[in-house]
């Protein structure tokens, strides 16, 4: 039997063991499904009751534009030296720690300026599970290599090729670019990571089947 998503909801929620918080990564390429999964496991997790679940995403950590014009990294927005990979790894060891007392903030990433945001998600103590997602979860290079030692699990999403970059460019599309635009920003920056990020696949615990996606009104 091929896995299901019900499935996966049912692994996800066994990973806090004894009452003790758990994080889960989903890992894989830009476009390939990873935040639309997690929002998903998220609210079915949650159902109506009260939240233990708790979606991090790690674009959160994008760097401003204005310290990436800095860097002189605008124009690769998006590679691993364009994030505060150190403050995400610190962001989970928190996570991990502090469970007791006050709530813990984390960054979101708003796609219409294309900018992070700080305190825009808080994660209570109740908080049992959290969901974290993003492309580099697996890199063993510099400060992304105290990432995969914080979390209990981590999942690879992938999808085939041609699917993942038609809706990679409709998104962008969706967040203001035009279609050439969106075209040239996949073809020189999105499929340079994403080559990048298929090479840490090995490392995941679980890759993700087609079957067990979430069904997704286009
Ligand atoms: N299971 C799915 N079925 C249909 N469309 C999907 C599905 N998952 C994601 N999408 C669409 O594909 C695009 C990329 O998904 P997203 O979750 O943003 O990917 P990632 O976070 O990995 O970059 C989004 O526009 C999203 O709506
Ligand atoms: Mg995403």
């Amino acid at each position: 039997m091929p896995l299901t998503f019900d499935d996966l909801l049912q692994r996800a929620r066994a990973l806090p063991r004894g009452g003790r918080r758990a994080i889960l990564g989903i890992a894989g390429s830009p476009g390939a499904g990873k935040s639309t999964l997690a929002e998903h496991l998220v609210r079915e997790l949650n159902g109506n009751g009260e939240p233990w679940v708790a979606h991090v995403p790690m674009d959160g950590f994008h760097l401003a534009d204005a310290e990436l014009e800095r860097l002189g990294r605008r124009d690769r927005k998006g590679a691993p030296d364009t994030f505060d990979a150190a403050g995400y790894a610190d962001l989970l060891r928190r996570l991990r720690e502090e469970t007791d007392d006050d709530t813990v903030y984390a960054p979101g990433f708003e796609r219409v300026l294309e900018q992070p945001i700080a305190g825009m998600i808080p994660i209570p103590p109740t908080a049992r599970l959290i969901v974290t997602e993003g492309n580099y979860l697996l890199l063993d290079t510099g400060a992304w290599a105290r990432v995969l030692p914080r979390l209990d699990e981590v999942w690879f999403c992938e999808l085939p090729e041609p699917e993942r970059i038609q809706r990679l460019v409709a998104r962008h599309e969706q967040f203001g670019k035009s279609h050439e635009e969106a075209v040239a920003w996949v073809r020189r920056s999105d499929e340079r990571n994403a080559e990048l990020v298929a090479t840490t696949r090995a490392r995941a615990d679980l890759v993700v089947p087609q079957s067990a996606l979430p069904r997704v009104e286009a």
